[in-house]
């Protein structure tokens, strides 16, 4: 049976992990080549994407080793800047085997908007007396979609003052994101909704609150694989610090997007309208954090995070970047349902890493290593060069420019002796 539990992934080169993964993943020599090249998005395909297109911005993408997410072994592909989430979501997944992570994402229902202003004094009435005329005009925009079982399957409205109304589109939009469904559908609908209520039709647009589309994943760290119960305790009152405090929340949840924004980048997902729904979601009583850390009777950690997670695996970016596509294939995904429980799993062990590092030894220790590299780099060094100036200036507790710099003309001298 194969694994995601790869010893010493993080010191292969390049090439054997690319390996690793092909034969995990079963890729094509071609998807090799593809992930070997560091070039994945076309000048054609890029042009396409946006507009005004000069060149692509590359982001580094790492494989995150370790997941079990529902009983199976999985890599993670995430792209992201920032040191150390990839090996910090790793090294949670890790703690968390053999068990890994249980989830689960809702049905697919997004929340497509219309504005309507000043509307008759029984607008709402009339709106839910001609549900159905509405829900089959919504329908008729997009035959695929209610072939699949999708499609718009409620409406809601409600007065949000003396002269404005607005009705929510709930529409099932299987597979996809759904902006573009959405977002056509309540278009069409307008016009009718101004009839119904004698109103007029202002934004017609999808909602972030994703309330509908809700991913959840569930943890239990044994405290023997986590550094003992005293971890635990601490675990579980920085989660308290976060319940209790909004500057605190808002840094904890910032962990957690880490992880979930990675794999959207990575597979093509607009992490822009995840991260809305994240933040609105988690302020929807107050601004909370969207995880729960808990200890259970036996003094091991529960975690459970619960959050929208509106992500697709068809249209947009996910079908036409050829690294979106392969990171899909890396972990076995064909449904965005799987996709978001993956991402929730993803997220949640991010903020575990977050709150374990900051709850013992800080997280700058974690943060030094690549940092010093960076350094390193930064001052000129090459090759072999990078790690010994990186070693040396951990060792010495200094990660600066100046002293990569000095370390580095002390190398390079006695090289020439
Ligand atoms: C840094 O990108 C993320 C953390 O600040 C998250 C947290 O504080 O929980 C480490």
């Amino acid at each position: 049976m194969k694994s995601s539990r790869i010893p010493g992934f993080y010191k292969m080169p390049i090439e054997e992990r690319v390996r690793i993964v092909k034969e995990f993943a079963g890729l094509s020599d071609e998807e090799e080549k593809l992930l070997l090249s560091f070039h994945a998005l076309p000048a054609e395909i890029a042009d396409r994407m946006i507009e005004n297109v000069v060149s692509s911005m590359q982001l580094p993408l790492g494989i995150a080793t370790n997941f079990i997410i529902n009983g199976k072994e999985m890599l993670v592909p995430m792209a992201i800047e920032e040191t150390s989430v990839v090996a910090a979501a790793s090294n949670a997944a890790k703690m968390a085997r053999p068990d890994g992570f249980k989830a689960k994402a809702g049905e697919p229902v997004m929340i497509g908007q219309i504005q309507i202003l000043n509307p008759s004094k029984d607008a709402v009435e009339k709106i839910m007396e001609r549900k159905n005329d509405i829900i089959e005009l919504a329908n008729a925009q997009d035959k695929i979609l209610v072939n699949l079982g999708g499609g718009t399957k409620d409406i809601e409205a409600r007065m949000l003052s003396n002269d404005m109304l607005v009705v929510h589109l709930l529409v099932d939009v299987r597979d996809a994101m759904g902006a573009n469904a959405v977002n056509t559908m309540a278009e069409a609908v307008a016009p009718l909704l101004e009839k119904i209520t004698g109103g007029k039709a202002l934004l017609r647009i999808i909602s972030n609150l994703a309330i509908h589309r809700l991913a959840k994943a569930e943890v239990i760290y044994k405290k023997e694989a986590i550094g003992g119960e005293e971890v635990v305790d601490k675990i579980v009152k920085a989660y308290e610090f976060a319940f209790l405090d909004k500057f605190r929340a808002a840094t904890h949840n910032k962990g957690i997007m880490n992880g979930i924004d990675a794999v959207a980048i990575a597979t093509g997902n607009d992490w822009r309208a995840i991260e809305a729904g994240a933040h609105s979601y988690a302020a929807i009583n107050g601004y909370k954090p969207l995880t729960t850390w808990k200890k259970t009777e036996d003094g091991n950690l529960y975690g459970k995070l619960e959050m929208p997670l509106a992500v697709g695996i068809i249209g947009g970016a996910t079908k036409v970047h050829p690294m979106a596509r392969l990171s899909l294939k890396i972990m076995g995904i064909d449904k965005a349902s799987q996709l978001a429980e993956v991402m929730a799993s993803v997220g949640l062990a991010q903020n575990f890493a977050a709150l374990r590092a900051l709850a013992t030894k800080g997280i700058q220790a974690g943060h030094m290593k690549l940092h010093a590299q960076n350094i390193a780099v930064m001052a000129g060094a090459k090759g072999e060069e990078i790690d010994i100036v990186a070693k040396k200036m951990v060792e010495m507790g200094k990660i600066r420019m100046d002293i990569a710099q000095e370390i580095l003309n002390e190398i390079r001298k006695n090289k020439k002796v």
